[in-house]
Formats: structure tokens, sequence, C-alpha cells
């Protein structure tokens, strides 16, 4: 089982009849499969070349769909430098800049400032 399958690899097995599948930094053989998935072979083939982590994930399969996949493992991925995967925790944007959190906190104090130069503008010329 133990086979590393480099990106170079990986791309040349991309279309319907010889096609492997990124999920977990494993590669699966779902050439026989995809006419039998459930999702329609589209779906998987849209991830063609690509991390399908995600894509999976997000279908939320069930433990057979898991399952399935054991049977159709080619073996671990090893991208080297020229694959970058989708990181679903830190994607690019999700981190706000720290400069923004003045910003926030600006518009909290303003509503504040404009208060209290009402109030002082009170006690000034009306008190
Ligand atoms: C390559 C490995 C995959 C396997 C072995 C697999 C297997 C399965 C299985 C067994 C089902 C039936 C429901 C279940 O048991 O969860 C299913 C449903 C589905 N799959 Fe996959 N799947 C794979 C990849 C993908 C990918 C990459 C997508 C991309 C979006 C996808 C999209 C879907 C959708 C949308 C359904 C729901 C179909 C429906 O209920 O009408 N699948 N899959």
């Amino acid at each position: 089982m133990s086979k590393v399958v480099t990106h170079e690899e990986f791309k040349k097995h991309q279309s319907k009849s010889d096609f492997y599948v990124l999920i977990h930094d494993k590669v699966y053989d779902v050439s026989k499969f995809l006419d039998e998935h459930p999702g329609g072979d589209e779906v998987i083939m849209a991830e063609a070349g690509k991390d399908a982590t995600e894509a999976f994930e997000d279908v939320g399969h069930s433990d057979e769909a898991r399952a399935l996949l054991a049977g159709m493992l080619v073996g671990t991925f090893d991208g080297g430098d020229t694959f970058v995967k989708k990181k679903k925790t830190i994607a690019p944007g999700s981190v706000k800049p720290s400069s923004s959190d003045s910003g926030s906190s600006i518009t909290y104090l303003l509503p504040l400032a404009a208060l209290g130069a009402y109030f002082a503008y009170r006690f000034y010329f009306q008190g």
C-alpha cells in the first residue's frame, strides 16, 4: 500500500476511463466507480487535478461511502512544492488584519463621543 503518488503521476490519471481523485492526502482510482457514484460522475470529475477533500466532506458522505474509498486506494499523495492543497481552516482573507480591529472600536466610540459632545454643548450653552 505504501506507494507514493507524485503530482506528476496524479495528473496522468484524469480521463474518465482512468481517473484518480485526491482525498485526505490519499489517492484513489475511481475509474470504475464514476458510473456508479450516486452523486453522478460530473461532480467527481469536477475535482480533476485538485484536492477533492473539501468537496467530499461538504457532502457529508456516509461511512459506507468512506469504506468504498478504501477499496480504491492507490497510495499516499506527495505533491512536493508544485501542488498547493486547499486548506479549509486558513482561507486567504479569512484572517482579518489587526488594523480592522481599530476600525470596529471607532464605530463603537463615535456615538459615545457624539453623546458626550451633546451633553457638553447643553451644559455650556443652555445651563
Ligand atoms: C471519490 C470518492 C467518492 C465516493 C466513494 C463517493 C461515494 C458516494 C456514495 C456511496 C454516495 C451515496 C450516499 C452516501 O453513502 O453517502 C454518494 C453521494 C453523493 N456524492 Fe459522492 N463519493 C465520492 C466523491 C464525491 C465527490 C468528490 C463529490 C463532489 C461534490 C461527491 C458528491 C456527492 C453527492 C452530491 C452525493 C449525493 C447524491 C444524492 O443523494 O443525490 N461525491 N457518494
